[in-house]
């Protein structure tokens, strides 16, 4: 663990703790509400109220009246719009040491890399779109006759937002930018891990100027008040981030109620693929970050790292001796490149993980074990010599463990590469940019990198083939997803 003298004192202040509902922070119909957990300690932070489907309903009505009759479609223009938007970064930015702090309390992440990474990207994510509020433009289409053909590019309506606990700011950025960029009205719900940060922005947005029921935000588990928004009668569009197995519950629930839109971001196992000729220093630092940043919970985590042959061996032993030097502890420490878990049940899955791999005969080079005796925190771990049909070389572990396969040519790397229900992300490390465009053009993933690893930008889109989701999020395309095409023809 990090010693205490580097670390410091979290300081803020927790003031929201209720529902977001039509410009007001009201308690749960129910007068529920569940604790979040610190997952350093695995103590209560504080009490938050419980959305269910009556306050769903509540926030589903109060979105749609903004939406048909408030000033947020009948008064403010595309660039009023845009500049509410700009507004809500600035406050963001303004606010970012508390927010990063929050984020490192509710989810555990070190608050240097929170302060660094997630809020930075958050806070351009609602720049890059604001900038596109008043660009989502039709065209004029020349059609036969005596008409004059356009369209128009009008927001789908009420979207209802599902949220996971990994990048918690940043993925309600991902969610509410282009949304509001497009001009719809919102019913989000965060993770029920880590409802604060989510909660702390609407406070922001209230003080932006946003109108009332344009944002409503619902903390709440996923059964109740996650299933109430993806199967209601009068949500447009239901936008998801987490579980693959949810996934299918979500579109299943479009499918039975309206036939809502359906965007899904979901699990990965992707391909992080290490040729002998790249530079080893970089492709090795790049793979421990590809899989162990964030704690290992990122869907996109290079988390089947295949290595040519020939530099196997070298490889395993650099990565095992970087996973050991791998500081694990507070958050709240500078020094700390891995906080824990973000709750006890990712804490035991991911230890079942180990115990397949161990059972399996995959080869542990490092790590394997609970680090301390509080909180959820785990050895980084590495398993070399994993088999294609092993579980850990399968399913997504969500977690601190590496698993490491060997491969000997590109054809072989890409056709094992895709034995995977996922297609996420992938990687290549190479000087030979032959053996880069093979994997690149071959790999059926949404995002490849090549000598290099989760490089987000707000204007990249981000989103899985096969069952790794549906549609993509940032950039243009990720506006398309809050936007319905209309066509008008006219008479001359
Ligand atoms: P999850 O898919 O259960 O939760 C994600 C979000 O969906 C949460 O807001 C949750 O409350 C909500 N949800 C859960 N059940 C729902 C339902 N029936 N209807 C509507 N919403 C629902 O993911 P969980 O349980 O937190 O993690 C399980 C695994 O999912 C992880 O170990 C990881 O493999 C994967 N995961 C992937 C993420 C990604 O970024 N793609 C993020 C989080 C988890
Ligand atoms: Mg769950």
């Amino acid at each position: 663990m990090a010693t205490a003298t580097t670390a410091i004192e979290p300081n803020v202040k927790i003031s929201a703790t209720k529902l977001l509902i039509n410009g007001q922070w009201v308690n749960s119909a129910s007068g529920k509400t569940f604790p979040t957990i610190n997952p350093s300690t695995g103590e209560v932070i504080t009490q938050v109220a419980e959305a269910d489907a009556p306050d769903v309903d509540k926030a589903v009505s109060a979105a749609r009246t903004a939406f048909e009759t408030g000033p947020w479609r009948k008064k403010l223009t595309a660039s009023q719009r845009g500049n509410l938007m700009y507004k809500l970064a600035d406050l963001l930015e303004k606010n970012a040491d508390e927010l990063a702090q929050l984020e490192a309390l509710d989810n555990g992440k070190p608050y240097h890399v929170a302060r660094a990474a997630d809020v930075p990207l958050t806070i351009a994510c609602y720049r890059y779109y604001a900038g596109w509020a008043d660009k989502n433009q039709g065209k004029t289409i020349p059609v036969n006759g005596p008409y004059f053909t356009y369209t128009k590019h009008e927001p789908v309506g009420v979207a209802g937002q599902i949220i996971p606990w990994n990048f918690p700011l940043l993925m309600q950025a991902w969610k509410l930018a282009p949304a509001l960029a497009a001009g719809c009205t919102v019913v989000l719900k965060p993770a029920e891990q880590t409802p604060l940060s989510a909660l702390r922005v609407g406070e922001l947005i209230l003080e932006a100027g946003f109108p009332p029921g344009v944002v409503n935000i619902l903390p709440g588990y996923g059964p109740t008040a996650g299933a109430a928004i993806a199967r209601h009668m009068d949500v447009d569009k239901v936008a998801f981030t987490g579980s693959t197995e949810v996934g299918h519950l979500i579109m299943r629930a479009a499918a039975d109620s309206n036939l809502k839109r359906v965007t899904l971001e979901l699990g990965g196992k992707s391909p992080n693929i290490v040729f002998a000729d790249a530079d080893m220093d970089k492709a090795i630092e790049g793979a421990h970050f590809a899989l162990f940043f964030n704690q290992g919970q990122c869907c996109c985590a290079g988390s089947r790292l295949f290595v040519e042959e020939k530099a196997y061996d070298e490889f395993v032993e650099r990565s095992a001796v970087r996973a050991k030097k791998r500081t694990v502890g507070n958050p709240f420490d500078k020094n700390t490149e891995q906080g824990p878990q973000v709750d006890q049940d990712q804490f035991d899955k991911i230890m079942g993980y180990i115990d397949a791999g161990k059972k399996e005969k995959a080869k542990l080079v490092a790590g394997g074990n609970r680090v301390g005796d509080k909180g959820y925190f785990i050895e980084p771990t590495v398993f070399a010599d994993v088999q294609d049909n092993m579980k850990i070389a399968q399913e997504e572990i969500f977690g601190p463990v590496m698993s490491i396969l060997k491969f000997k040519d590109v054809s072989e790397v890409v056709e094992r590469a895709n034995k995977s229900l996922y297609g996420l992300a992938a990687a290549v490390w190479t000087k030979d940019i032959t053996k880069a465009h093979a994997i690149a053009d071959g790999v059926r993933a949404g995002t490849v990198w090549v000598n290099c690893y989760d490089v987000f930008d707000a204007g990249a889109p981000f989103g899985g083939f096969k069952q790794s989701g549906i549609g993509r999020e940032l950039g243009e395309y990720g506006l398309s997803n809050y936007t319905e095409v209309k066509t008008v023809t006219i008479k001359i």
